[in-house]
């Protein structure tokens, strides 16, 4: 069995970066800048948000916090996204989501130009990825197209389930993996919250993506030996003996799955710090894309 080590290969692609970003600045051309909105407080995407940002100084990228409060009108934060697609120093953004209840989402998605929209949320970016066309792909599916790269993994022909259809994950990720290439080239059976009896899909799997959000969900009686196992799940579960008083908990039971698994991500450490490096690569493509 062998951990795929997100956390060295998001280094080696952080390194990759920060020598191109270097060799851009010695020919005095302009830094990558990423900036990034948050609304609100939440915890997590505080958290989430701020990695991004520090991340940026690692490579050498200029990057922007903007912080805005939680009862802002959609209508304000139209205006500020209209603000950053205007601004020319601004290369990518993204707008850390889940948004408030009183915000469309889709509107502010909508409303970025697709040419910064380093997080590939927007409708133009998210079909020309269905369209194998020049985009920006959602930085989890690509950091775990990048692992199974990076690792070699034989791709083409095997059974790929995806657990969970969100627009952020599961959705792109199930179009990926179908897509011409490697790694892609996969049957892919996307399943969700309404499929019935899905460890029949998760047994026949070659390869599991679990982008489902609950603890321990996948066991190994759920999966056949040799799988290779992608767990995107990054849930808090409290416990009092933590520093912070809860553990980041994936959506597969580590200790037993990865005894059957051929190749499996940890959590932490997998497939989330990959994520923040594709952030950073797709914003340095914004760069030299404009
Ligand atoms: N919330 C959870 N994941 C993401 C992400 O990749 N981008 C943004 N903008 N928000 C998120």
């Amino acid at each position: 069995m062998t951990i795929l080590d997100g956390k060295k290969i998001s280094n080696d692609i952080k390194d990759e970066i920060t020598t191109t970003v270097a060799q851009m600045k010695a020919k005095g051309e302009k830094t990558p800048h990423l900036a990034a909105v948050i609304v609100g407080e939440d915890g997590a995407s505080l958290t989430y948000v701020g990695s991004k940002v520090r991340a940026c100084a690692r490579v050498g990228f200029e990057s922007t916090l903007i912080q805005l409060p939680d009862d802002i009108t959609q209508d304000d934060l139209l205006n500020k996204i209209q603000e950053l697609n205007q601004d020319a120093e601004i290369d990518g953004f993204i707008v850390q989501l889940p948004l408030p209840k009183h915000i469309d989402t889709q509107a502010i998605l909508l409303a970025v130009d697709p040419k910064k929209d380093v997080d590939g949320f927007h409708p133009e970016n998210f079909g020309k990825l269905a369209l194998d066309m020049e985009t920006f792909i959602p930085a989890t599916p690509f950091g775990i197209m990048e692992l199974l790269k990076r690792y070699d993994i034989e791709t083409s022909g095997k059974h790929t389930v995806v657990i969970g259809r969100s627009h952020i994950v599961g959705r792109p990720m199930s179009i990926l993996m179908s897509r011409k290439g490697q790694p892609g080239d996969s049957t892919v059976t996307l399943t969700h919250s309404r499929t019935k009896d899905l460890a029949h899909y998760t047994r026949e799997a070659d390869i599991v993506i679990s982008a489902l959000g609950v603890p321990n969900f996948l066991t190994a009686d759920m999966v056949k030996k040799g799988v290779v196992i992608i767990d995107v799940g990054i849930t808090r579960v409290p416990d009092a003996n933590a520093a912070k008083g809860y553990v980041i908990t994936g959506d597969v039971d580590f200790a037993e799955v990865s005894e059957k698994a051929s190749y499996i991500t940890p959590v932490p450490g997998g497939v989330g710090p990959m994520t923040i490096a594709m952030l950073l690569q797709n914003t340095l493509l914004a760069r030299q894309r404009s």
